[in-house]
């Protein structure tokens, strides 16, 4: 039986609604993973319900969660969660959906009311998700979390356990970069010779066809994507949420920034301080931000060189970890020097991050409630 379980089609949904309008009543709309039920869903659930006549919940597929919460997740499949789900007191209907928005969805049943649980502000909902809604007159609501009850939160008290006994001395990666991943390619192969006791647990990027996501995807790592908004150097707030979420469930020990152009702020810099590194092509302080290699030419020095550093709030000023010193040839392009500093830049972080796990820094869990 439990297998058997069948959730509706868009067809039932939207027939649903039609019903509803005609009475004069609501249909509320909700989506997410739910892949371990707890108490704060259940709470958020009833309060969605309580906006409308009958509420529908859009489950994301297997496949789409993997997408959005990296490969060890669901731990419960589509079947069961949308069974367990359909089992609550506040759920009419369950349809499941295998896009990583429900865009589509939302135009097809067109909801009186969309139900949000979270931090979200009505600003800093998925662009095209809002545009759908706003489109089809629905309602936005969005409703407070539950303080401490998350199942990010009883994943980590579950693996706080393993973390005693799992030390095989391995540093647990993420990896953020935006352009052509030479330096991810070198990470995965200082690992492979065992050069850096490390593993990759996650890729990220905010660009969703590059170099760095095809060396990731060809090294059979997570290439997850994260959609950083209109600002090619910032992250808009929904985006600096998504990847600390992201970073918290893969229960990452060290942020590693190769070539990662967007600026990264709260939560992730204090929950990560002294835990995220980046590597700039300059020997900084001299010449931070875009454009290192070029400002080296046009100041006329000799040498540059590159910086694997700390990442603090303030753009390339953090703690100063390891430095090689490249020559500036005659006739030297940004594009020729540059791929000289690369060159170090390949052996220097490979080796900084495997000296720093050497003397004991950051042990995952460390300095964590
Ligand atoms: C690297 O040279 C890195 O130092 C630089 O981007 C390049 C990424 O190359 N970072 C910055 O300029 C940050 N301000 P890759 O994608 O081939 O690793």
């Amino acid at each position: 039986m439990p297998d058997d379980y069948t959730p509706a089609t868009i067809a039932d949904v939207r027939r649903l609604r039609d019903t509803l309008e005609q009475q004069g009543k609501k249909l509320v709309f909700t989506n997410g993973c739910f892949d371990l039920l707890h108490a704060g869903h259940v709470r958020y659930l009833e309060q969605a319900r309580a906006l409308g006549d009958a509420m529908v919940v859009a489950l994301n597929s297997d496949q789409s969660v993997r997408q959005l919460k990296g490969p060890d997740r669901p731990l419960n499949t589509e079947c069961d969660r949308a069974e367990v789900m359909s089992a609550l007191r506040a759920v009419d209907a369950v349809v499941v959906f295998d896009d990583e928005r429900a865009t589509s969805l939302i135009e097809a049943i067109r909801p009186h009311v969309y139900a949000k649980g979270g931090d979200y502000t009505v600003e800093s909902l998925n662009r095209e998700e809002r545009t759908a809604l706003e489109a089809a007159g629905t309602q936005i609501s969005i409703l407070p979390l539950v303080p401490g009850r998350s199942t990010t939160n009883t994943i980590n008290k579950m693996h706080a356990t393993d973390c005693a006994t799992a030390s095989n001395g391995l540093l647990r990666l993420a990896v953020l970069g935006s352009g052509a991943g030479s330096n991810l390619r070198a990470i995965i192969a200082a690992i492979a010779d065992n050069k850096l006791k490390a593993e990759i647990a996650i890729t990220l990027s905010d660009q969703a066809e590059s170099g760095f996501r095809e060396i990731a995807r060809t090294a059979g790592l997570p290439a997850l994507f994260v959609d950083g908004g209109d600002n090619p150097r910032r992250l808009s707030e929904a985006a600096q949420k998504e990847i600390f979420e992201h970073l918290e469930r893969a229960r990452i020990d060290v942020v590693v920034l190769v070539g990662f152009m967007r600026i990264l702020k709260e939560p992730v810099i204090s929950a990560y301080a002294g835990r995220i590194v980046n590597v700039h092509p300059s020997l900084l302080p001299k010449f931070k931000g875009a454009n290192a290699p070029q400002l080296a030419i046009d100041d006329g020095e000799l040498e540059t060189g590159c910086t694997v550093h700390l990442v603090t709030a303030e753009i390339d000023a953090g703690r100063i970890l390891a430095q090689a010193k490249v020559p500036v040839n005659i006739g030297d392009t940004a594009e020729s020097l540059h791929a000289r500093i690369k060159v170090e830049e390949h052996k220097l972080l490979p080796q900084v991050l495997n000296e720093w796990r050497e003397r004991g820094l950051p042990v995952r869990g460390a300095g964590r409630p």
